[in-house]
């Protein structure tokens, strides 16, 4: 899926909404930064992490953000225009344009499930990473990844047709497995598991439907039953059986 025009607003809309502060806290916690470090952000999207790990290294440190698409990095730039130690570098996350162990820490929030070379990116990511120094990633589990409340039929053909937006569908279940054969020890798993009702303006639950809307129509579900599928749903949001699950899992490790 490429996250330009209208899919990337949607996705920095989720970005801003509960679901993506609630991560990056996560993600902050388990860095624990310092001031004066280098931390790369890997598929920073509109730049709210990076704008988050720019505070934390402060004026001495230096917050990159790593992203294929030029529109999410505009508005990194945009989002991160008062701190001068925060960087955009456009590129791809198996070829990073940064020299070896120039990096204290290397955070990635659902951006490896997109990226087809996940071992060359996690082996890129050994490259440019200090000695003991931290990887962190969410990445999500897609089969977990639903809305109830619509038709089953329609709501199974939204779903199905969501499949393809993106190359690991269950990246987290051999993340680890991953990362080991490529160095990283003591390696830790949290789920970070959604359960949400109403899709208000801070409800995840309302970007991701109009994503799963907009990917159907791209991928040639006709634009009538994209619109029932939603009416659909927010039906079910006004009766009261409207729900929608997401399982996102942080997993940390270090390189030895
Ligand atoms: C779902 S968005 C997540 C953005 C941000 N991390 C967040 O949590 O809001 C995934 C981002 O990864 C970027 N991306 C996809 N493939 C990439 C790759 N191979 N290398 C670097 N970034 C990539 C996309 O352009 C997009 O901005």
């Amino acid at each position: 899926m490429e996250f330009q025009n209208e899919i990337g607003l949607i996705q920095r809309k989720m970005a801003a909404s509960v679901a993506g502060s609630s991560r990056r806290l996560e993600i902050l916690n388990v860095l624990d930064i310092q001031s004066g470090q280098q931390v790369l952000d890997i598929g920073c999207g509109g730049g709210h992490l990076l704008e988050e790990l720019a505070k934390a290294v402060g004026p001495k440190g230096k917050a990159i953000g790593l992203d294929t698409s030029e529109d999410q990095l505009k508005q990194a730039k945009g989002r991160c225009a008062l701190y001068d130690n925060a960087f955009t570098l456009l590129g791809f996350a198996n070829k990073i344009n940064l020299e070896s162990n120039s990096c204290d820490a290397v955070a990635s929030a659902q951006t490896f499930e997109y990226i087809e070379d996940v071992d060359g990116s996690i082996e890129e990511v050994t490259r440019i990473l200090k000695p003991s120094s931290i990887f962190v990633n969410i990445s999500i589990l897609w089969d977990y990844y639903k809305f109830y409340g619509a038709d089953d039929n329609l709501n199974n053909l939204i779903q199905d047709t969501f499949k393809a937006h993106c190359f690991h569908q269950m990246l987290p279940t051999t993340l680890s497995g991953r990362l080991k054969k490529f160095g990283f020890k003591q390696l830790k798993h949290k789920p970070l598991p959604m359960f949400i009702t109403t899709t208000d303006d801070n409800s995840p639950a309302k970007y991701a439907a109009e994503v799963m809307a907009q990917f159907a129509l791209q991928q040639g579900v006709s634009k009538d039953k994209v619109n029932e599928w939603q009416n659909q749903l927010k039906l079910a949001e006004d009766t009261g059986h409207f729900a929608y699950t997401n399982l996102p899992i942080l997993t940390y490790g270090y390189l030895s």
